[in-house]
């Protein structure tokens, strides 16, 4: 049996695009919110593997998309550094906040046994997903996890993170490197485990001068795509660095990524003329068209769909699908890829 977005990453163009969705395991979905009520909090939910396993497979079972992306998050690597993580039901991830003099006594610890249960829901889900299905292991981009380190959590314009590149750029360095080389590791043992594609989210790539893009984004990525690399892992890798604007087009050329996914503010026209020649390309919807349902959802579907006909395309959001969208929604916008 052939996986289609197998076939697309290797540059083949079906007739309509294959299609998944960020954040496709997620609160729209009552049957997300009752396995999530049995857990504990929100990190015991990524790290038990059978409840894991099950919410990564619910919505294969519902939409029949055509990939599985594991459920975890790009938070639990800060972990593996030795530093506490924690949500606020209600407000988001927490961390205990890190300063230029904290980064240069961190050490990368037992990866493989503090993410070992990642590993394990992979193994899972892998043994469980029908023929055609894709299963995509992730991480985040070591730019956007230092960001949620430095700031102890979400911010607003992650100042301090970005005050921190001009202050101390020796510390900065040092902690992308930790944190790519630990992600190396979790990627590693995720596609051991059966992940056959993997995918990096640069979810703060927005919004820095060349300079800082390079040092932040296309060379910490690199890094990491190198030492897959490097350790045998030949899996493609779908990079998503959001909001890179035009530098997206750096980002392809020099990370190694395989395939990009394009966030929804990236003008289509420009991303099929100035990506590299061949490249596939996933992408781009915006989820508020998806939440708006209706005539937009179906004239968004068909305008991307030709926008990307002369690439291999994966359908996908621009960014992750919201809480509040309802079922139906998505159910017409599989409907009207597959035709
Ligand atoms: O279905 C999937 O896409 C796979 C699982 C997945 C989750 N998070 C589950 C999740 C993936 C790939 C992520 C990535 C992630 N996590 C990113 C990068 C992509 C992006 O959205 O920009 C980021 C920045 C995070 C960090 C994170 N995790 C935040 C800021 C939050 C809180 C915001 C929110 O939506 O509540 C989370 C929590 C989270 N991660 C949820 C899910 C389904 C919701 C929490 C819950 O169920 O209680």
């Amino acid at each position: 049996m052939t996986k289609i977005i197998l076939d697309v990453l290797n540059g083949v163009r079906p007739k309509r695009p294959p299609v998944w969705l960020m954040r496709q395991a997620g609160r729209y979905l009552p049957e997300y919110r009752q396995v999530r009520a049995t857990a504990k909090n929100f990190i015991d939910f990524c790290l038990s593997p059978e409840k894991a396993a099950a919410v990564t497979l619910q919505p294969i079972d519902r939409f029949g998309f055509d990939a599985a992306i594991l459920f975890a998050d790009i938070l639990l690597i800060p972990m593996t550094l030795g530093r506490k993580v924690w949500f606020e039901p209600g407000e988001g991830p927490r961390l205990d906040t890190l300063t230029a003099d904290d980064i240069r006594t961190l050490e990368i610890g037992s990866v493989e046994d503090i993410l070992g249960p990642v590993g394990e829901t992979v193994s899972i889900v892998s043994g469980r997903l029908p023929g055609t299905t894709t299963l995509i292991g992730f991480a985040g981009s070591p730019w956007t996890v230092a960001t949620y380190m430095i700031e102890g959590g979400g911010s607003k314009d992650r100042w301090n993170a970005r005050r921190m590149y001009w202050q101390h750029p020796e510390a900065m360095a040092r902690l992308l490197d930790l944190i790519a080389d630990s992600t190396v590791r979790y990627l590693v043992m995720q596609a051991r485990a059966g992940a056959e594609v993997l995918k990096l989210f640069d979810s703060w790539a927005e919004g820095m001068p060349p300079q800082m893009f390079n040092d932040v984004v296309i060379r910490p990525t690199k890094r990491i795509i190198d030492g897959l690399r490097a350790a045998g892992i030949d899996q493609p890798v779908i990079g998503f660095p959001k909001g890179a604007g035009i530098s997206y087009r750096r980002y392809a050329e020099q990370t190694g990524v395989t395939a990009l996914a394009l966030d929804h503010g990236l003008d289509a026209d420009w991303a099929v003329n100035n990506l590299p020649e061949g490249m596939p390309l996933q992408g781009q919807l915006d989820p508020a068209v998806l939440g708006a349902g209706g005539q937009a959802l179906d004239a968004e579907t068909d305008r991307i769909i030709s926008a990307f006909e002369s690439r291999p395309h994966i359908f996908n959001l621009g960014h992750g699908i919201t809480p509040d969208v309802p079922i139906e929604h998505v159910q017409q916008l599989v409907e009207r890829i597959r035709g």
